[in-house]
């Protein structure tokens, strides 16, 4: 390949720069971003094409004008399914179900693949901390064990054993790195944040999609350390490659080549194709200055063309690892994408994964599941809504998904009232004028489901808010609703954990239903009426209030740290408690359970420890628990989480029946980054099991 075609195979565009040759577009963005129409030919991938046919057509003309005949990559962001939509991620997380991770995957892989898309821009790997950040709905959540076992079972869904198979497609996991700590919860900010935090927090899950053999890592927006990521040689380089042996592809976000030029790391786009080919960077994604600059830059030996051939290499060998010499179209099947796209099965699939992701907030009096065939009022915003299905949603259309539909299908009889949908803030829009007095319609109903949240399109990328409560006009809603002497079941349609405290005392219960996917009202509906028990724990912590954010469960213990009531002069708020509204791992069940006899054995030498804890289902109702390990580390040579979850598992219990849940903890899991290396020091540990990160047994032992 001569240089220019290598740096073509460098360089990723949307589907509009792909135009018969002749006639290419060469105004607008051609233009500005310096691309000749010669260029196209050798272009390697594209992203957000769908469509088999589509893509078989674009593939066809592409290879007939490219010189060597060689395949272009089709990329897309396959985030939460395609057609068939699941949960948001951060709700996905809230299951605690690596099975159901897999197999949703898997499902999205399927329909992917037969549309012609080769390889997703998933999983979404960041641990995020602020609800104030809009991808937080992209995210499994706050904890590094929970992201990591999420993102090995989405990378395993996706991929599975063989990625050139026609139903798999690749993964690629994003955004390296920490991108999840963007300061003020701002989308595209900086971040500044400690080797130590990165190295034990940040990091674990993008190392657990490297480790299940994803086949291609994405930049991030943000600076680590006052250096963009795209141009970081300690992450691509240095922990990437050198550290975890990653030989996959690394693709830069979209434009974020050229952003490195108003971070002012660089001072034009020459500079900055030198950085990311210096960090390591294998495709530019929608900016032009590797295939620009770059032969400028090897002529001049600023740049060893070996970095050029190294970063072909890798996308070539991901082609064929594909199997796109041999068959350029892969899964891509008119027939195939009709025959699977919101299939039964996979609709069935989606509806169960709805129902496991839904978290039971608050069941004051008992008031969940309700009864069939109730008589019921319905108000709020998403009553009635398909805007249910969740961000990056981008081809689909909703099921079963709103919530009317949802109750309906368990036989109640529905009266709405204030059902006004939503509009975006991204559109201008805050809230709409008092329609409180339209509620007086359901002053037959005893008990009134009210659909309140976010707009979906409020969440996601570019999608940072401060203000984190309901609308007012929703505020208004449940409080008149609780004035009237309503039972009010909220539930809460959010892409983010919402300031939920004002609201409370107007609830009788909560439920917490996130963004479910294309049967998001179908599995409500199955939540609420009780054929399906919730199981669902939080993924990440509500705040008692904004203020209070960034709060998280594995934080450090400070100097001063509160002990029994809270005075002056320790680490706490006058005006609201450190503790989160509701912790990490917290989620009710129409089943109670207790925990007892939690037992932990050293083995000869120590470790590792055998812990085991029993729990009982003390209820007449079947349910799944989910049981949850944590650890502190008392004393050691860096500071350590107060707790730090180490393992879980999910136990099915009948009404009465108890189990023994067993853990085995290894040094590993008790070492930590001491700025050097992974370290295990001797000492007392707290091992604690339980419910929740705020309910736990819990005994000391000296290793
Ligand atoms: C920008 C987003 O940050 C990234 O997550 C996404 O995959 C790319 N755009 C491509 O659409």
């Amino acid at each position: 390949m001569s240089l220019e075609e290598k740096l073509g195979e460098m360089t990723q565009l949307s589907p509009n720069f792909f135009g018969a040759a002749e006639s290419v577009d060469l105004t607008g963005p051609m233009q500005q971003m310096n691309l000749k129409s010669e260029d196209v030919p050798l272009l390697g991938s594209t992203l957000n094409a769908f469509g088999a046919e589509n893509i078989i057509e674009m593939q066809k003309r592409h290879m007939e004008r490219q010189p060597h005949h060689i395949p272009m990559l089709f990329m897309a962001d396959v985030i939460h399914g395609l057609k068939t939509v699941y949960p948001i991620p951060l709700a996905m997380g809230c299951s605690f179900d690596t099975g159901l991770m897999e197999e949703s995957a898997a499902m999205a892989a399927r329909e992917a693949a037969a549309t012609g898309v080769q390889l997703t821009f998933s999983p979404m790997c960041d641990l995020v901390r602020d609800p104030r950040w809009g991808r937080v709905m992209e995210s499994p959540g706050e904890d590094p064990l929970l992201i990591a076992r999420m993102t090995a079972a989405t990378v395993k869904g996706y991929q599975g054993d063989d990625m050139s198979a026609p139903d798999r497609i690749a993964s690629c996991f994003k955004h390296f790195g920490g991108y999840g700590g963007s300061e003020g919860g701002r989308d595209y900010n900086t971040v500044d944040i400690s080797d130590g935090m990165l190295r034990e927090f940040y990091l674990d899950g993008y190392k657990a999609a490297v480790d299940a053999g994803a086949a291609m890592g994405m930049t991030s927006f943000n600076t680590i350390d006052r250096i963009p990521a795209t141009g970081s040689k300690k992450l691509y380089r240095k922990i990437l490659r050198d550290e975890w042996g990653f030989d996959g592809v690394a693709i830069t976000d979209f434009d974020a080549v050229n952003e490195m030029i108003p971070h002012g790391l660089a001072a034009g786009g020459k500079e900055a194709a030198k950085y990311a080919l210096e960090a390591g960077v294998d495709i530019e994604m929608m900016s032009t200055h590797i295939l620009n600059y770059g032969k400028e830059l090897v002529r001049s030996g600023e740049v060893d063309e070996k970095l050029i051939d190294e970063a072909v290499w890798r996308i070539l060998s991901l082609k064929n690892r594909l199997g796109l010499f041999e068959n350029p179209f892969k899964g891509a099947d008119a027939g195939k994408e009709k025959e699977v796209c919101q299939c039964d099965a996979h609709m069935a699939l989606a509806r169960k994964a709805a129902a496991r992701c839904v978290v039971l907030l608050k069941n004051e009096g008992k008031i969940l599941p309700l009864q069939k065939g109730a008589k019921l009022g319905l108000a709020g915003p998403f009553a009635d809504s398909l805007s249910v299905l969740g961000g990056w949603s981008i081809t689909a259309t909703g099921g079963n998904s709103t919530l009317l539909r949802g109750l309906q299908m368990h036989g109640a009889e529905v009266k709405t009232a204030m059902a006004e949908e939503l509009k975006p803030m991204q559109m201008g829009f805050f809230d709409v004028s008092d329609q409180t007095a339209e509620l007086d319609s359901l002053a037959d109903c005893e008990i009134v489901v009210a659909a309140v949240g976010e707009h979906p399109d409020d969440t996601g990328e570019s999608a940072s808010r401060t203000i984190l409560r309901l609308s007012h006009n929703q505020e208004k809603m449940l409080e008149k609703l609780h004035d009237m002497g309503k039972k009010v079941v909220a539930v809460v349609f959010s892409g983010r954990p919402l300031e939920l405290k004002p609201v409370l005392p107007f609830c009788d219960a909560v439920v917490q239903a996130w963004f479910l996917g294309s049967e998001a009202g179908a599995g409500i509906g199955d939540v609420l009426f009780g054929d399906v028990n919730p199981s669902a724990r939080l993924s990440m912590s509500f705040p008692q209030t904004v203020g209070q954010v960034p709060v998280y469960y594995n934080h450090m213990n400070t100097g001063r740290p509160v002990v029994g009531k809270p005075h002056r002069f320790v680490s706490c708020y006058l005006d609201c408690p450190n503790e989160p509204l509701y912790p990490f791992g917290y989620g009710l069940s129409y089943s109670e359970y207790a925990y007892s006899n939690l037992r932990v054995e050293k083995t000869e030498g120590g470790l590792p420890l055998q812990v085991s804890v029993d729990v009982e289902n003390t209820s007449k109702v079947a349910g799944r628990e989910t049981v949850q390990l944590y650890i502190r580390d008392v004393a050691a040579s860096c500071v350590r989480p107060v707790k730090e979850l180490k393992d879980f598992v999910q136990v099915d219990l009948a009404p009465g029946e108890k189990k023994t849940v067993s853990f085995t903890v290894t040094t590993e899991m008790l070492s930590f980054w001491n700025n050097e290396a992974f370290v295990f020091e001797h000492g007392d540990f707290v091992i604690m099991a339980g419910h929740s990160s705020d309910e736990v047994l819990s005994e000391t032992v000296t290793l």
